[in-house]
């Protein structure tokens, strides 16, 4: 009998099935649930195939549209095994960050769309460029990350033949999405932003120069496509725009969170931070800007992390200490399945509060685990890559403060970005050093890269002021190339 490998997103879980052998079975072991018992008409055991085919049976086509199951949408418990798969389960997504703040807006005719292209997810946003109302969202995880979670993997593997697969690959997937929304016949134009190596990707650039000294791109500038290259199913004369990036591995995405917050129009000092799997860090104010990018790691993503998971239903996503005991909280309130980024920052904070973690990092009396709610617990291995991803970032401020001449009491306000900035405790991220500013100016800003891309797009008058302002004023550090890094990053590495 022939087996065939299985592969679950985006947790990650692996299995074999025989040929012709039901989905149902193994999964059900694995915690996803079949609502209706397996009868086919509550779509609650939907997947998505990523890889591999699964054949389209009468119950599939009652339960998704055309367009669903051209997007390959399948319910997993009529679905046969006929080759090796890679499926994303529904039933373990997680809410991608999306935004819904009014933003400034020029009226004019038709609709246009807003990309944010992340390492992990991506967000497309319709709006009717007549009211700047946001008409239709549709999100997903990035399909590359079967390649890695993280830039690097992606910027190896490229390198190693796989580029025009990943080209292919995102152009794809963000085509989908793009397909799903509304009132398409009205696009007037789209427009995405994305770190330097999604930019990249996504253009069909070569990323050799970003992986060696000194990481910097050849070509970041804007890139302008018409439909018919990318295959996507908008009107002929819409444009589609890729954002410039700002330098190193920091992309439009930051340079579209400095136009959302503003940060290059204030007189005061501030900062931008994003922690994902890169860590991006902007500094400035009016004048000038000052910024660069960490190889921070996974952590703040739960990546790298024994029982880490993406904040999805079951993680552990708030610890805190009580009469001496850990006290968790999961999403969705149910049974704990593993820990997401902010948990693990909660969870080290109390650890240190505990005196069960020590502020080098180790665990007290060489223990190797520490338990929080079973069967979730976090090991030596997981506190060093915290350890490592919050050094990387505390010193990358350090030293952009340093260049600047400034302490962190002379930041009046830092805007942190993305869905780890959104959820995690402010007092936890202090408690370990990763932030050593006073809290109340600290302000979680959401997806401030798909607020910054709708700005531009809602604002023609003032897009190319807003991009070569920024651009000219901004000065990418390269923290790999200075020569105090490592020692402030040593520093930095300690806990508290
Ligand atoms: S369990 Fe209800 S459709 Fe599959």
């Amino acid at each position: 009998m022939t087996r065939f490998r299985v592969k679950l997103l985006p947790l990650g879980a692996e299995f074999e099935a025989d040929r012709g052998e039901s989905l149902e079975a193994p999964l059900a072991p694995l915690g996803i649930e079949f609502p209706c018992g397996g009868a086919g008409i509550c779509r609650g055991c939907r997947v998505r195939v990523i890889e591999g085919s699964i054949a389209i049976t009468p119950e599939m086509e009652e339960a998704f549209t055309p367009a669903e199951l051209a997007a390959g949408w399948r319910l997993a418990c009529c679905s046969q095994v006929e080759g090796p798969l890679t499926l994303e389960v529904a039933q373990w997504e997680v809410p991608v960050l999306a935004d819904d703040t009014a933003v400034p807006f020029e009226p004019a005719e038709g609709t246009a769309i807003a990309i944010d292209l992340g390492t992990t997810t991506l967000v497309a946003q319709s709006i009717d460029l007549a009211t700047g109302e946001v008409l239709g969202v549709r999100t997903a995880l990035n399909p590359q990350a079967v390649h890695g979670a993280d830039i690097m993997s992606r910027v190896e593997f490229a390198m190693a033949g796989g580029s025009a697969e990943l080209t292919a690959q995102i152009r794809e997937a963000i085509g989908a999405l793009v397909g799903e929304l509304p009132r398409r016949d009205e696009v007037q134009a789209a427009m995405l932003a994305g770190n330097t190596v999604m930019h990249h990707l996504f253009c069909g650039i070569d990323v050799a120069p970003l992986a060696a000294v000194p990481f910097q791109p050849v070509n970041d500038g804007e890139q302008i496509f018409e439909t018919a290259a990318l295959g996507w199913d908008l009107p002929a004369r819409a444009r589609i725009h890729f954002l410039p990036c700002l330098g190193g591995f920091v992309g439009s995405d930051i340079l579209a969170g400095i136009i959302a917050t503003g940060l290059a129009e204030g007189r005061g000092l501030r900062a931008l931070i994003d922690l994902g799997t890169n860590g991006e860090i902007v500094l400035g104010n009016a004048e000038r800007m000052l910024c660069a990018s960490t190889a921070a790691g996974p952590a703040f993503e739960a990546g790298r992390i024994r029982m880490g998971m993406r904040a999805g239903s079951g993680a552990i996503a708030h610890v805190s200490l009580r009469n001496g005991s850990f006290e968790c909280r999961t999403i969705g309130d149910g049974a704990p399945r593993g820990i997401c980024g902010s948990g693990l920052v909660d969870a080290v904070a109390a650890g240190l509060e505990s005196g069960a973690i020590l502020g080098s990092g180790r665990l007290e009396n060489g223990a190797r685990e520490l338990p929080l709610a079973d069967p979730v617990s976090f090991t030596q291995s997981d506190i060093r890559q915290l350890q490592l991803a919050k050094g990387a970032v505390a010193a990358g401020l350090r030293l952009l403060l340093d260049m600047w001449g400034a302490s962190p009491s002379g930041i009046e306000a830092v805007y942190l970005a993305g869905a780890f900035g959104n959820y995690v405790r402010i007092a936890s991220a202090r408690r370990i050093g990763l932030l050593e500013m006073d809290p109340a100016r600290v302000i979680p800003a959401g997806n401030t890269a798909l607020r910054g891309v709708k700005m531009a797009l809602l604002c023609p008058s003032r897009r190319d002021g807003w991009m070569e302002g920024i651009r000219r004023r901004t000065t990418h550090v390269p923290l790999a190339s200075d020569a105090r890094f490592q020692d402030v990053f040593a520093e930095c590495l300690r806990l508290g």
